[in-house]
């Protein structure tokens, strides 16, 4: 069987507040996404970026988190074809213009609720299969609209209290908004305060080596703090502090969705219901009603970092998450 690696991008734009996707035309009687072939050498995301400009004339710059690995098997000339597709999506302006490769015959801007009238299509299972990986885009794109909004109104928080002693810088979650793991820390530390970017720090480098440990890769977790503020000092947060920003972790996880919920260290445990003291507690996978997902504490890398006895503890602890994850 012969395997083929291609890449492309869902491109969309705002037509009068109404969001729109790029459909190119092409020769067969189809209608997709910007695509091509992966060359030798080259990476999925570099070959959905050239594939667009040669396709389109659209030089895109694709959500840092989205992709959308498709599979299928197809004929032909009678041999069987193991094809794989990677997606990204990528917003540009309205007025853009749009330049089709001469393997095309026209595109079009069409709305989800207008597919696929006006678009032509070869077969019927090719156009649910390319409709689908629309859909997905365009469920996506809604996640990431919610979560600017509920961040914008986040950060905001410290002009909207009488008294604010955290720092007023706002250290947003990072990562995929559908990923099934989102990791969470206390607080965010002096350089992640600097960089406006969760566990960059020391800290952050121990739960890099913890996240490969547990065989996932930073870039598919979500990964966040109870309080989104740098407390001055490194001081733990307060109950009034935590209290003032769980409800906003809260409706972040409602747009998230992920299925594990990893706590990091006493502070994070104790701001979730049912989770308690951390040392009597981790390492143990806990169904929550109230999150829709599974809770599994640990110790905060931070804290690993300062009493070396606690380092093999929290590397037992994301080894087992890794058996757990893997017996999904
Ligand atoms: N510790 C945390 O709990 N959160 C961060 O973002 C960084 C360090």
């Amino acid at each position: 069987m012969d395997f083929q690696f291609s890449a492309g991008v869902i491109v969309y734009a705002y037509f009068d507040a109404e969001r729109k996707f790029l459909f190119l035309k092409d020769h067969h009687g189809n209608a997709g996404p910007p695509k091509g072939h992966i060359d030798k050498g080259e990476s999925a995301h570099d070959a959905a970026l050239r594939e667009t400009l040669e396709e389109s004339g659209l030089g895109v710059n694709p959500d840092a988190y989205y992709r959308d690995d498709v599979h299928y098997i197809y004929t032909e000339n009678g041999e069987k074809v193991n094809k794989s597709v990677a997606y990204f999506i990528a917003e540009v302006k309205s007025d853009v213009k749009v330049r089709i490769s001469p393997e095309h015959v026209g595109y079009e801007w069409l709305s989800l609720k207008e597919f696929p009238d006006g678009l032509p299509y070869k077969n019927s299972s090719i156009r649910n299969a390319i409709r689908e990986i629309y859909f997905r885009a365009d469920s996506y794109i809604d996640k990431i609209e919610k979560m600017d909004a509920l961040n914008k109104e986040y950060s905001m928080l410290p002009k909207k209290q009488r008294s604010w002693s955290l720092s007023k810088n706002f250290v947003p979650g990072e990562g995929p908004l559908n990923a099934k793991v989102a990791i969470i820390g206390q607080a965010p530390g002096r350089n992640e305060d600097e960089q406006r970017r969760p566990f960059v720090g020391a800290a952050g480098k121990l739960l890099d080596h913890l996240i490969r440990k547990a065989g996932l890769k930073r870039e598919k977790v979500f990964i966040t703090s109870i309080v989104q503020f740098f407390p001055p000092e490194n001081r733990l947060p307060t109950q009034e502090e935590a209290n003032l920003c769980m409800p906003f972790l809260k409706r972040q996880l409602e747009i998230v969705k992920p299925k594990y919920i990893i706590l990091l260290g006493n502070f994070a445990a104790q701001n979730i219901d049912g989770m308690g003291e951390i040392m009597k507690n981790h390492g143990k996978l806990v169904k929550s009603k109230e999150y829709g997902c599974y809770l599994y504490a640990t110790l905060h890398p931070a804290a690993a970092v300062r009493i070396k006895k606690h380092t093999p503890i929290i590397e037992e602890d994301f080894a087992k998450l890794k058996e757990i994850l893997k017996s999904e």
